[in-house]
């Protein structure tokens, strides 16, 4: 399975934060927004990774994460020259997807729940049409939103309801088998002018080829979209990262424990951090795991 991470917009909801810095780059507490999506993919085991984003916002991403090969990963860049919405992902990355399946994750998503690794390891084994993550929200009014039968299908599709059926909000991680290149491309421009990826989601649900699965509510979904969501995954972070002594989307930790990279790499990329407590971190984890080596 092939991975997407949507990293351009205007992020107009931040401005004036916007106006010269990515807002993929922001701080979401020690780290960069984009390390949680990035995150999330890697933890579904995807490695070969296609960044979309504005061409002034790609130079500072590709400085970032350059080719991903630190990492064990493979990461390359694609411009999307204006924001024409979610689904032009698809027709960008469609060489980059070939006959793959893929992933498709939103730049300003954060996940972080105890399940998700196993969620994400059985949700992508073997994508037969497309996978759509739900999650409980107490004004399901403000998002697209699922609703299911018992087992687990998918029945309908609103995007901001008024009267919502459901309060299962469709959250920026999605899964499609390689029918959404096709269904991408056939897309007409929504009222908005936008190619939406919820006519892409109903295209599938009129197959019958549609899932959603329940994230649950042990589990902690958050957009980072304007300053108080910003503020919010920060501290949501923070606590628990203090709390536990331990990181979230630490992306050199994570490379380490899904095999992509070895120790001695993991420590040589902590090293070239060390005067932050983000790097010597990423040398325990390397030191901890050279002495007795736990996955995930
Ligand atoms: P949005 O939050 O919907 O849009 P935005 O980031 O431009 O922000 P604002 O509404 O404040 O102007 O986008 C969700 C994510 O998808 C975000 O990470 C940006 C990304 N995105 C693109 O990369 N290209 C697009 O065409 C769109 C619509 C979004």
């Amino acid at each position: 399975m092939k991975g997407i991470i949507l990293a351009g917009g205007h992020g107009t909801r931040l401005y004036p934060l916007t106006l010269a810095v990515s807002k993929q780059l922001l701080p979401v507490n020690d780290k960069p927004m984009i390390y949680y999506p990035l995150s999330a993919l890697m933890l579904a085991n995807i490695t070969d990774i296609l960044i979309i984003s504005t061409p002034t916002d790609l130079p500072q991403l590709t400085r970032l994460l350059r080719d991903g090969s630190h990492l064990g990963l493979d990461i390359t860049y694609a411009e999307q020259a204006q924001p024409v919405g979610l689904a032009d992902a698809f027709i960008i990355g469609a060489d980059h997807i070939g006959d793959d399946s893929v992933a498709l994750v939103l730049g300003d998503n954060i996940f972080h729940g105890h399940s998700f690794f196993d969620i994400l390891q059985q949700s992508t084994s073997d994508v037969d049409g497309c996978v759509l993550f739900g999650y409980p929200v107490s004004d399901p009014e403000r998002y697209g939103i699922g609703e299911t039968d018992a087992d687990g299908r998918l029945i309908s599709i609103e995007e901001k309801p008024a009267n919502p059926r459901s309060n299962r909000a469709i959250v920026g991680l999605y899964l499609y088998d390689n029918d959404v290149v096709d269904i991408a491309k056939n897309l007409q421009p929504s009222a908005r002018g936008e190619l939406e990826i919820t006519d892409v989601n109903r295209t599938y649900l009129e197959r019958g080829k549609a899932r959603l699965v329940d994230l649950g509510r042990g589990f902690a979904w958050l957009d980072a979209g304007t300053p108080e969501s910003i503020l919010q995954a920060s501290q949501y972070v923070q606590v628990l990262e203090q709390r536990q002594g331990v990181r979230i989307a630490c992306v050199e930790e994570i490379a380490l424990r899904m095999g992509f990279i070895d120790a001695e790499a993991c420590d040589r990329l902590g090293s070239e951090l060390s005067a932050s407590s983000y790097g010597r971190y990423v040398r325990s984890v390397a030191a901890e795991f050279r002495d007795s080596p736990s996955p995930n």
